[in-house]
């Protein structure tokens, strides 16, 4: 029984100490972990009006909320991660809800391109917004649209507002 515990504790420790490893890169390569709140994310999906087909992505998809959500309207949903512990849980939650149109991928988002997006999510830092504005305009199609939560991008109008949350076209 004690054999048991002490196993468990070191797979909970294990994960635990991945977790926080990969945390501190995400905050070098992007932004930490930090949950949009539910209300808010069905704002998000409000707003960017997301339709049965397009393809929607969100940019660092945490624990995947974000992405579940927005599979419900018939989207084709991928959420990129690049901590492995939230990749994996989102994928677990994936294969659980039997979600056909909706996947994850562990990677840095900086290295995927966007150009196949019609609206992307992203709930980033203040500092590297210049930084991802030049990645959009760079990749992404005219007419796609982007969601941003809490932060805007320094040079560029958004469109539409309501409340902490932008809208952007291309
Ligand atoms: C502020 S959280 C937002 C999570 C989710 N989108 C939401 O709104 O609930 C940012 C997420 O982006 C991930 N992230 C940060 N930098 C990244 C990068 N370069 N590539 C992929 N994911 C990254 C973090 O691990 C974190 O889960």
């Amino acid at each position: 029984m004690f054999l048991i515990s002490y196993l468990f504790l070191g797979v909970i420790c294990f994960f635990v100490f991945i977790f926080t490893i990969y945390s501190v890169y995400a905050m070098f390569k992007g932004a930490p972990f930090v949950p949009t709140n539910n209300k808010s994310v069905q704002k998000m999906l409000e707003l960017s009006n997301l339709k049965l087909g397009e393809k929607m992505i969100d940019l660092g998809s945490g624990d995947g909320r974000i992405v579940f959500a927005a599979a419900k309207t018939g989207a084709v949903c991928l959420g990129l991660e690049i901590n492995p512990v939230l990749c994996y849980w989102s994928k677990f939650k994936c294969f659980l809800k039997r979600s056909k149109n909706v996947k994850f991928k562990r990677i840095n988002f900086w290295n995927y391109h966007l150009g196949e997006i019609n609206v992307m999510f992203i709930y980033f830092i203040p500092g590297k917004m210049e930084q991802l504005q030049q990645k959009i305009m760079q990749e992404m199609k005219p007419g796609s649209r982007i969601i941003s939560y809490s932060f805007t991008f320094p040079n560029w109008q958004y469109q539409a507002k309501d409340g902490k949350i932008y809208l952007y076209k291309v």
